[in-house]
């Protein structure tokens, strides 16, 4: 069935790293909340959830996206861009043992989840200020032996990949085409996000339905007119640390 790794928000979520949006005050409390409602949404669209404990000194901790990297055949614990985030390996490393042979990217590798987006043996994955050619490199080295079609795609003006552009599955994917270079993805249709809402294209689909951010509302009709069930968790004070909707769990077959 399919699973997902979470973690609960860090008290230190505050000090978070920000590389595009302004620091602004984070009411912990209803971001644990809003973590928890997000929580049940997946569990809500049929996935077993299991929730590790908090990092406390780790205030990016809750985006378990970025360290982990799960395939059917293997899982790989990225060397994440950002020094400050380098800890929050150790204990996904373990949690991900249970179910996966783990594999490890080295320096000179930089690479984060929130760049990688697979899509069936397609595996993109962003250059970005997190995720370096050398990273691009290991990861085609630990993926061609099971078949897997690595491709570098530039992203600009946004954090990671998956902040551009998501699978929304059936050949397609919702992106913000002006914050990446979309021609590696000339396989696929684009969808483009609303113009009012640059940040929307980071969604989960899970089955038949969308997991989306309760923040953009005219994305979600767009999605609903491809034909998709659209459900919306609001996550108002995670993105005030930079997250999305993808960058809470890590999704497996289990
Ligand atoms: N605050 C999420 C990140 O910068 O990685």
């Amino acid at each position: 069935m399919l699973t997902a790794l979470t973690r609960a928000v860090s008290r230190s979520l505050a000090s978070c790293e920000l590389t595009w949006l302004p620091r602004s005050i984070i009411d912990l409390d209803l971001a644990n909340e809003q973590h928890k409602q997000y929580e049940q949404s997946l569990a809500a669209m049929g996935i077993r959830v299991i929730s590790l404990p908090e990092q406390p000194e780790m205030p990016d901790a809750v985006f378990v996206e970025d360290p982990l990297l799960v395939f059917d055949e293997i899982a790989i614990v990225t060397r994440m861009g950002s020094p400050s985030r380098r800890a929050e390996s150790a204990s996904l490393a373990e949690a991900i043992t249970p179910f996966r042979s783990v594999r490890t990217l080295l320096e000179p590798a930089t690479l984060e989840g929130g760049d990688v987006m697979c899509i069936g043996r397609d595996v993109f994955v962003g250059l970005s200020s997190r995720t370096n050619e050398a990273g691009v490199e290991q990861l085609i080295r630990e993926l061609q032996p099971f078949g897997y079609r690595v491709r570098p795609v530039e992203v600009r003006g946004c954090l990671h990949l998956k902040s551009a552009c998501c699978s929304m599955g059936d050949g397609k994917i919702l992106a913000n085409s002006a914050w990446l270079d979309i021609a590696p993805l000339r396989d696929y249709q684009i969808v483009e996000v609303a113009p009012d809402e640059p940040g929307a294209a980071n969604i989960l689909r899970i089955g038949d339905a969308v997991l989306m951010p309760a923040a953009f509302p005219q994305t979600q009709e767009i999605v609903r007119n491809e034909g998709l069930a659209v459900r919306t968790v609001d996550i108002s004070e995670l993105m005030k640390a930079e997250a999305a909707i993808t960058c809470s769990s890590v999704i497996f077959e289990a």
